[in-house]
């Protein structure tokens, strides 16, 4: 028997709001998916919330479990979809726009589909130069926090939901740093008085649900709960958050090839990555200020796997290069080229090239289930601020300022499963093996 004791965890009982801030390829990709899924014509490939097992007690007792079951989660058919978007399209038509999933998977939800219509955002064109959309809000930016609130409740009264979650979905915003105003919760809310401009929309939406308890997942490399004041609000209400910038494409290659290069003691020279994609996630990351917080995102990944400090003689003299190029034929279907210039035994030079046919909404789909559900159990187990076990998801995993952030798949995983153990009370598994031995 495990040693550990059991948390408490409220029942995941009633349905459960998603709310998504952007409804375009990502969110209605994972929409559409949920739906297809509640209706048989399609598997949640890529969701461990909904496909993976995993082990429990020592490898001689052979336990398995699926995550779902062994942990309260709410079901796919108690799931209920809300969200905000500029461009008033419902999902089907934004799913049919974006051309990830077929029409013919598509056509037999469009019913269903077309009664999701996003409520008018708060939108700031400074924020994300490359769009425009009339569904807005306007007004002040505290009162555009409480028309924010309102949209909330209003959506779980109508919904009949018991509880909500927010993921961000919506467009990468201009690049910014957190400043005085982002420094405490005092300091943030003065700022919001004033109207004050380093207050982005990302942030309206996060401050509004976290005030109410709301868990926040950010999908996106933008400033939005990741800063003091956020982290604040968030222990104060015991709400759970967590970033930032969904893992899917390259940046998973890396965080699963780069470990185990180090992990043999390989040096590296050099990664060059470059990638074209022509959906409209590649057109506002085509503007100057939108792709240096994407790219900021990507570049710190190698440097925190490889530690090029402890190990200068491997990675003194790292170059890593990342380009993103839109190109529109390609659509949602990004290309991604990489190449890795590895040095062995003596010094001598190899290559890894890697080209990544992908889809990126496909990849991301199951990612924002997954952080929708854990993110809800979170709450529910009492758990708030940083959630760190979510890790896994995340490009840029937001982490408590003491330590540097893990971005290693595999360790990334091992937290997760032990994060899900330690809820319900089963032993920790270290990997140790010196039972076996003494067996
Ligand atoms: N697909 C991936 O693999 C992946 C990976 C990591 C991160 N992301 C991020 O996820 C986000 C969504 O990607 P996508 O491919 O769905 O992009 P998309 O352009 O198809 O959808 C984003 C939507 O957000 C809306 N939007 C912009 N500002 C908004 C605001 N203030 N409030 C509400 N809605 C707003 C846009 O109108 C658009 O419909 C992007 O920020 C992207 O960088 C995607």
């Amino acid at each position: 028997m495990s040693e550990f004791k059991q948390t408490r965890i409220a029942p995941a009982e009633g349905k459960l709001a998603v709310l998504l801030p952007g409804m375009g390829a990502v969110a209605t990709t994972f929409i559409a998916g949920v739906e297809a899924t509640r209706r048989g014509l399609g598997k949640p490939i890529g969701s461990l919330t909904q496909m993976a097992h995993i082990r429990l007690g020592k490898r001689s007792e052979k336990r398995w479990a699926m995550i779902k079951d062994l942990v309260p989660l709410a079901t796919l058919d108690d799931l209920v979809f809300g969200g905000w978007d500029p461009i008033p399209d419902d999902a089907y038509t934004a799913a049919s726009k974006a051309k990830v999933l077929s029409q013919d998977l598509l056509s037999p939800m469009s019913e269903y589909l077309s009664t999701i219509r996003p409520m008018p955002a708060v939108f700031d064109h400074s924020w994300v130069k490359r769009l425009d959309g009339k569904n807005v809000k306007t007004g002040k930016k505290r009162h555009l926090v409480e028309q924010i609130e309102q949209d909330i409740r209003a959506f779980l009264d109508k919904n009949k939901c018991t509880r909500a979650v927010m993921v961000w979905c919506a467009s990468t915003e201009a690049y910014c740093e957190a400043g005085p105003q982002h420094q405490s919760l005092e300091a943030f809310e003065k700022a919001l008085d004033k109207n004050d401009p380093a207050i982005a929309p990302s942030q309206i939406y996060a401050y509004a649900a976290i005030r109410m308890g709301i868990p926040y997942l950010n999908g996106a490399p933008n400033l939005s709960a990741d800063f003091p004041a956020m982290i604040e609000l968030a222990e104060r209400k015991g709400t759970p958050i967590g970033g930032k910038d969904f893992k899917t494409g390259q940046t998973l290659m890396k965080t699963i090839i780069a470990p185990g290069l180090k992990a043999r003691m390989l040096g590296m020279e050099g990664w060059f990555s470059t990638n074209i994609l022509g959906n409209r996630d590649g057109e506002v990351l085509d503007d100057p200020a939108n792709f240096k917080t994407k790219e900021v995102s990507k570049l710190s990944v190698l440097e925190q796997i490889l530690e090029p400090s402890r190990y200068p003689d491997l990675y003194r003299d790292l170059q890593h290069k990342v380009s993103i190029h839109y190109y529109k034929p390609r659509g949602d279907n990004k290309e991604g080229w990489d190449n890795i210039d590895i040095v062995g035994w003596m010094g001598y030079p190899m290559q890894i090239k890697v080209n990544f046919l992908c889809r990126d909404s496909i990849l991301a789909a199951p990612i924002v289930l997954d952080l929708a559900l854990f993110g809800d159990l979170a709450k529910r187990a009492g758990m708030k601020g940083i959630q760190e076990w979510l890790s896994f998801y995340f490009k840029s995993p937001q982490h408590a300022a003491s330590v540097y952030p893990e971005h290693d798949l595999f360790a990334q995983k091992v937290r997760l499963e032990n994060n899900l153990r330690y809820l319900i009370g089963e032993e920790l598994i270290n990997y140790l093996g010196s039972d076996y031995t003494n067996e």
